[in-house]
């Protein structure tokens, strides 16, 4: 029997309840016959009309002072105090899985350590694409590739946003209100349309796929505010849907490129035909070539099924390290953005604008803002020739 402690009864944590009781006979025959149950739930609502009220505590030290307690699941999102009680759990010897990409972007290195010293795991499959396994595929599945380049929809509740511009002709803001309605998009939708959470997903990737820990706070993060209406329409005369794009990139000398933006993609792409509330990612690899994973990135079960498949995975390596880690890495070794070839599709705020840019291919005008596609060149170059006469988003090519 292995005892489980669940911290943050949110939706999430709720879910991880439901499944480890609904589906114990099954888990038990992937653990090797050992049952999983759960002992304690931390949170500090009241749930009186609850099955097992006797599971809820307040106070984290009936977790961690408890000897039985292998598994800790930390599902109560933020930093603090998730980071406290993961690292202390830790050091009491426990596993711990989350699905807190916040606190795996910021404090994932000494976490994944201390497991490592404990001779236990640190889990986070749900901190990116929620159901969608994509942690241990690139840690595992994919090892024997040299991962080269990712390209993730990593946000359900933009992925939504755009799909109702693209197919509905709306605006940002009836799109925006329409996925509040649907309780896709929080009332503070901030931290999804202006890309923070894609940047902790896409910074969790990178760092497992170059093996160096990706600083979350130093990649270029835009999200999908000022996307319009107009640049939908015109973004479908040049045969392309845009899609806010998390996007890492492993260079031969093991530099790393990483930025999350909206981006143009390409009709008949398979990323294009990813719509509503649905994630995916594609990742290249050297000998797998291309791979994608598509689902559910987020929810009540799809992503306490990523957790739960953690905590099985947790089971059956109670005092074994599994060696997903990253290392943190003194010298600098982003590639300067600058240096990235890309086209760019332009809406410039004047005509002659585009006199510019020979090559480029002209999609018309309409009130006052004249869009174009340029030629692949270094963003640097392209920056410079813009001076400022407008705003673009990147064309996707790979
Ligand atoms: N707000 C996130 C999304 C939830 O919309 O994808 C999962 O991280």
């Amino acid at each position: 029997m292995i005892k489980v402690a669940i911290m943050g009864y949110g939706v999430v944590g709720s879910g991880v309840y439901e499944v480890i009781r609904k589906n114990e006979k099954s888990i038990a025959k992937k653990t090797g016959g050992k049952t999983i149950t759960v002992k304690h739930i931390l949170d500090l609502r009241d749930f009186p009309d609850h099955e097992q009220p006797q599971l809820f505590t307040k106070s984290f030290e009936d977790i961690v002072n408890d000897p039985e307690v292998a598994i800790v699941v930390e599902v109560m999102g933020g930093l603090t105090p998730a980071y406290e009680y993961s690292k202390a759990a830790l050091l009491a010897g426990k596993n711990v899985v989350t699905s807190n990409k916040a606190l795996v972007a910021e404090h994932g290195t000494e976490l994944m350590q201390i497991a490592k010293e404990q001779n236990v795991n640190y889990l986070f499959e749900a901190s990116v694409g929620g159901g969608i396994p994509i942690i241990r595929p690139l840690s595992q599945c994919l090892a024997a590739n040299e991962l080269e380049e990712i390209y993730g929809i990593l946000n359900g509740t933009t992925n939504f946003i755009l799909t109702k511009m693209i197919t509905d002709g709306a605006d940002f803001e009836e799109a925006l209100a329409e996925a509040q309605r649907l309780g896709y998009a929080e009332r503070n939708p901030e931290a999804d349309v202006e890309g923070y959470d894609a940047c902790r997903k896409i910074a969790i990737l990178a760092s497992l796929a170059s093996g160096k820990y990706v600083n979350w706070s130093t990649i270029e993060t835009e999200g999908i505010t000022k996307i319009t209406r107009r640049d939908v329409a015109f973004a479908e005369k040049f045969q392309a849907v845009i899609k806010l794009i998390g996007h890492a990139k492993i260079t031969e000398d093991e530099k790393v490129y990483a930025r999350v933006s909206p981006m143009l993609i390409p009709k008949g792409h398979q990323l294009a035909d990813v719509n509503g509330v649905f994630n995916a990612i594609l990742v290249k690899g050297d000998s797998i070539g291309d791979v994608m994973f598509y689902g559910q990135g987020a929810g009540k079960l799809p992503t306490a099924s990523a957790v739960v498949a953690d905590v099985i995975d947790a089971a059956k390596h109670i005092h074994t390290n599994k060696l997903i880690t990253w290392k943190e890495v003194k010298e600098n070794f982003m590639v300067d953005p600058d240096t990235v070839v890309a086209r760019f599709f332009v809406k410039a705020n004047a005509a002659e604008v585009m006199k510019d840019f020979p090559g480029a291919e002209p999609l018309g005008d309409e009130a006052g803002t004249w869009y174009f596609v340029t030629e692949a060149m270094p963003e640097g170059e392209f920056k410079k020739k813009l001076n400022g006469r407008g705003d673009f988003i990147r064309v996707l090519e790979g």
